[in-house]
């Protein structure tokens, strides 16, 4: 393993020499972020032509199933390898239970049987829970002093996330932080035969206000109005509890887990990956999205750069990849690079 002590023995360790060239820079470069490494998160709703802009997340826009298939198509042409689906849910379709999320008839299922039939290249991930469904914005099914409970809620989790899968999705991303919610989902999948559907956990997913914007998009937002998911999601000061969460999920029959939010939690990012080396992802949420932006519309930062550069650090933190919104801006980039 590396020393982290330099040499005192100045001038014979100069640590500079390596920096001196691009080529030698190059050479020493320990990470590096490739297309590959990319997973695109999109908002969809019902309609033909839609490209709504969602104005907390500047450049991000809600799309109709026909407009989603030439996103996908740029994905594929820019070697983006999974997009995820977002959900924005008629206000006429939301109910307490949010038993939509299990309907195979439902706006999700038909976009994933489209996009596998149009671009069976390109993998496809959806989201398992229910706040794009819920009347009251939140993740579960409540009880009457509004507590969100957990078996109940695991039990349309599950149905939800087999309905997916029977749609032909690659990958179910559970992101509602219900406990043995994965492993509901992995014996569902088994039983039905879906055994291949890959599980990627929202394992360690935080309580966070970087989460703001996509409530918007989404438009849980209004519906949520002044409560919280502080009885599920994990809070933000805790470290070691992340770890239990991902032994859980992995012992359940998670595939791949994720850190949620990304930049404010490399360090728990990079604990799980030296903890269990799985396959190992990070969410850069739309809130860290809405501040580059923010940033860089006042000519405060420089967008490529800073967008180029907190991706990157999500590989030197331990991640394989990351949900981005700026996927497709960071692939270009990279082509671009050769
Ligand atoms: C749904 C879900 C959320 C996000 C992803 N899936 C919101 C939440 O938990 O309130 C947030 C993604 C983002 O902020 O970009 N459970």
């Amino acid at each position: 393993m590396t020393s982290f002590i330099l040499s005192a023995d100045f001038p014979a360790a100069r640590p500079r020499r390596n920096r001196r060239d691009e080529f030698s820079r190059r050479l020493v470069r320990e990470n590096i972020l490739t297309a590959h490494d990319l997973i695109y998160p999109v908002f969809v709703m019902e309609g033909k032509g839609v490209q709504e802009p969602v104005p907390s997340m500047p450049g991000v826009v809600r799309y109709s199933p026909d407009t989603l298939m030439k996103v996908a198509e740029e994905c594929v042409a820019l070697q983006i390898p999974v997009i995820a689906l977002f959900p924005v849910i008629d206000a006429g379709l939301k109910t307490p239970d949010g038993i939509e999320a299990a309907n195979p008839d439902g706006l999700i299922p038909r976009v994933v049987a489209q996009l596998k039939a149009r671009f069976p290249e390109l993998g496809v991930l959806t989201d398992v829970a229910l706040d794009p469904y819920t009347s009251h914005g939140q993740d579960g099914v409540l009880d009457e002093n509004g507590y969100v409970l957990n078996e109940p809620t695991v039990e349309i989790l599950k149905r939800q996330a087999l309905t997916q899968a029977q749609a032909g999705v690659d990958i179910v991303a559970p992101s509602d932080m219900m406990d043995g919610r994965i492993g509901a989902i992995r014996e569902a999948l088994e039983a039905q035969q879906h055994i291949y559907t890959r599980i990627m956990a929202y394992s360690a997913k935080y309580a966070s206000a970087f989460y703001g914007p996509f409530r918007d998009a989404v438009g849980s937002a209004a519906n949520l109005g002044k409560s919280n998911k502080f009885t599920y999601q994990m809070d933000p000061a805790n470290r070691n509890e992340a770890l239990r969460e991902v032994a859980a999920d992995i012992r359940e029959g998670a595939d791949m887990v994720m850190v949620k939010p990304g930049m404010p939690y490399l360090d728990v990012l990079r604990d799980v990956k030296n903890a269990f080396g799985m396959p190992t992802y990070a969410y850069q949420v739309s809130g860290e999205y809405a501040m580059i932006k923010a940033a860089a519309a006042n000519g405060w930062l420089d967008h490529d750069k800073v967008m180029m550069e907190s991706l990157l650090a999500f590989k030197r933190a331990g991640g394989d990849g990351v949900l981005t919104y700026f996927a497709i801006a960071a692939a270009k980039i990279l082509k671009e690079q050769g």
